[in-house]
């Protein structure tokens, strides 16, 4: 069978396992809460980005670290039965990397990672992966990894001229913004305030500030995910906003990744961007309704039933 997708992506990041507490309320500092629900499942956002972007159709190989243990096996199985690439994936001496995942009855939630094996991946063993980030149709990074490998990988695709999305997450107040070029950055609310020093709310008003910083951090298009509210995509055109996709969600740990994981592939694919986005919110949505990083990343069929019953049924209302 054909694949449904022309994407090939490389996926620089992180692979963890997640535990995840179910809760009424999130703990304030000093509380101590007891959870209803402990859980274990695959998470990291590089593995979830790249799980994402292979149940999106495209063809996906991942760089990182896994650990020599038990966790470190079944991460690289896994990854291989949902069809990810994993021949270049390092296992080093470690403990695969975990996240303590707090969630409430909201589905808001509060993480907290132990880098284990992710810790280990330097700029020498990205450097050493040069000859398939070159070939690749995009590279996606996030920064839950070494600053350096991230950067180093950035390099090698810049130089082979290779589009780049990063997801600034978590951030990293030292990302040297003027040594790379960035095709797309991919941040949250929070994320943008604090690496802008802006308000995303009020993009439309503060469009010339807003330029001036992507100009300065060399970003040609900005995309800030804003849960219910609509996404943004800010660039030198200006600012479009696409509405999220409505949904009740369960839990929200992993919807970034999974956005993350749609816009590359579909950016890869030569989409345009703003239906890229339309794409990636409902894709992210989806994947709310499901308990886990991994469990609700949904399929591309799933993702196109999706929009088409939201045009479907905004036709019935006008
Ligand atoms: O973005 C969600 C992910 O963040 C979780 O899977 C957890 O592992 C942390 O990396």
């Amino acid at each position: 069978m054909a694949r449904p997708s022309s994407a090939s992506l490389v996926v620089v990041g992180s692979l963890n396992v997640d535990f995840i507490a179910g809760v009424s309320l999130l703990p304030k500092p000093g509380d101590t809460v007891v959870a209803h629900q402990l859980s274990k499942r695959f998470g990291g956002k590089g593995g979830n980005q790249a799980l994402s972007a292979a149940r999106h159709g495209a063809q996906v190989m991942m760089l990182g670290c896994l650990g020599d243990d038990p966790d470190g096996r079944d991460y690289r199985n896994h990854l291989r039965r949902e069809g990810v690439n994993c021949s270049a994936l390092n296992t080093v001496r470690s403990v695969t990397g975990c996240a303590h995942i707090t969630v409430d009855a909201k589905g808001e939630n509060q993480i907290v990672v132990i880098p284990g094996a992710n810790g280990t991946l330097t700029g020498p063993s990205i450097k050493m992966q040069r000859a398939r980030i070159a070939v690749a149709g995009l590279l996606l990074v996030q920064l839950e990894i070494p600053m350096e490998s991230a950067v180093e990988a950035i390099k090698i695709a810049n130089e082979s001229k290779v589009p780049v999305i990063l997801n600034a997450s978590p951030v990293n107040p030292d990302f040297p913004w003027n040594e790379v070029r960035l095709d797309a950055v991919i941040v949250n609310e929070n994320e943008a305030r604090e690496i802008f020093g802006l308000t995303p709310g009020a993009a439309a008003q503060h469009l010339d500030s807003w330029k001036e910083r992507l100009t300065a951090k060399r970003i040609r298009h900005l995309v800030i995910t804003r849960g219910a509210h609509p996404t943004l995509l800010i660039s030198k055109n200006g600012v479009i906003e696409v509405p999220a996709h409505p949904v009740q969600p369960v839990d929200t740990v992993g919807a970034g990744d999974t956005f993350a994981g749609v816009f590359a592939t579909q950016m890869a694919e030569g989409t345009e961007l703003p239906e890229v986005i339309r794409w990636a919110n409902a894709a992210a949505a989806l994947a709310t309704l499901k308990h886990g990083a991994q469990e609700g990343i949904p399929y591309r069929g799933d993702v196109q039933s999706a929009l088409t019953e939201m045009k479907s049924s905004s036709r019935t209302r006008a």
